[in-house]
């Protein structure tokens, strides 16, 4: 499989078994992206890295510049993209530390520059996103965790908002009704803009706590870092068998 980055997000602004080779600075007609882009390998497989919010980890949700970070990965010829991103958790299943492999979207965002197809003269395209993950990357990440061994839910609908604060309990109970079982801040536009050039794009996300009036007491930063620090873990395992096993194929 040709030229595979990962977007890593909070609780993964390093991958630390991949062995960087060059970093690229990209400029692109959107701005700057978050970070220079780590090229290196991983178990042997080249493997371009981005750390969405910046390294360090500095840079809000809402003020990534996500056209400039994909328009970046396709000019170093990416084509197929994982990105790594810390979720709540809504229904049951989805309990901190675990890991969940969406198969939909439903934006809450706003105000984000959210398309390509904007610019003067452009012919408006109406791109199909019914399903907005690759199929064919969703099945080789779960085969991947099978052969892991790293437990992981196959389908679940992610559910994109503003941030950065976190929902009301309100809020995360309408995102229920709607269909919701995980809730994070970074999934949209950057799904949307890696169909919209082209580019196999797939989603693994880490509970990083139970979604707001999901458990008793406040979500605190301290509960999040300790479920990422194992979600991640796992995560950057499942990364790693991921990479071997595509070589293969
Ligand atoms: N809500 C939104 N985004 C998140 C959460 C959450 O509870 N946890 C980690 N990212």
């Amino acid at each position: 499989m040709n030229h595979l980055a990962i977007i890593g997000g909070t609780g993964l602004s390093q991958l630390s078994d991949l062995k960087i080779i060059k970093s690229e600075q990209i400029a692109t007609p959107y701005g700057a992206p978050s970070a220079d882009f780590n090229i290196g390998e991983l178990n042997g497989k080249q493997v371009i890295f981005l750390a969405r919010h910046g390294n360090p980890h500095a840079i809000a949700p809402h003020k990534i510049n996500y056209c400039a970070n994909i328009w970046g990965l396709k000019q170093l010829g990416v084509e197929n993209i994982i990105a790594v991103a810390a979720v709540g958790g809504i229904t049951p299943e989805m309990v901190p530390a675990h890991i969940t492999i969406p198969d939909q979207i439903i934006d809450y965002s706003y105000g984000r520059k959210h398309t390509f197809f904007e610019d003067e003269g452009e012919p408006v395209t109406h791109i199909d996103f019914s399903y907005p993950y690759s199929q064919t990357l969703r099945s080789k990440l779960i085969h991947a965790a099978k052969q892991a061994g790293i437990p992981i839910s196959p389908i679940g609908t992610y559910g994109c908002t503003q941030g950065p604060r976190l929902e009301t309990a309100a809020e995360i109970k309408r995102m229920e009704q709607d269909g919701c079982d995980l809730v994070g801040m970074t999934g949209m536009p950057e799904a949307v803009l890696a169909r919209e050039l082209g580019i196999n794009y797939v989603a693994v996300a880490v509970i990083a706590n139970w979604a707001a009036g999901k458990a008793e007491g406040e979500i605190t930063m301290a509960e999040i870092e300790q479920n990422l620090h194992k979600g991640m873990a796992n995560a950057a395992e499942l990364l790693k068998i991921f990479v071997a096993m595509i070589s293969e194929s």
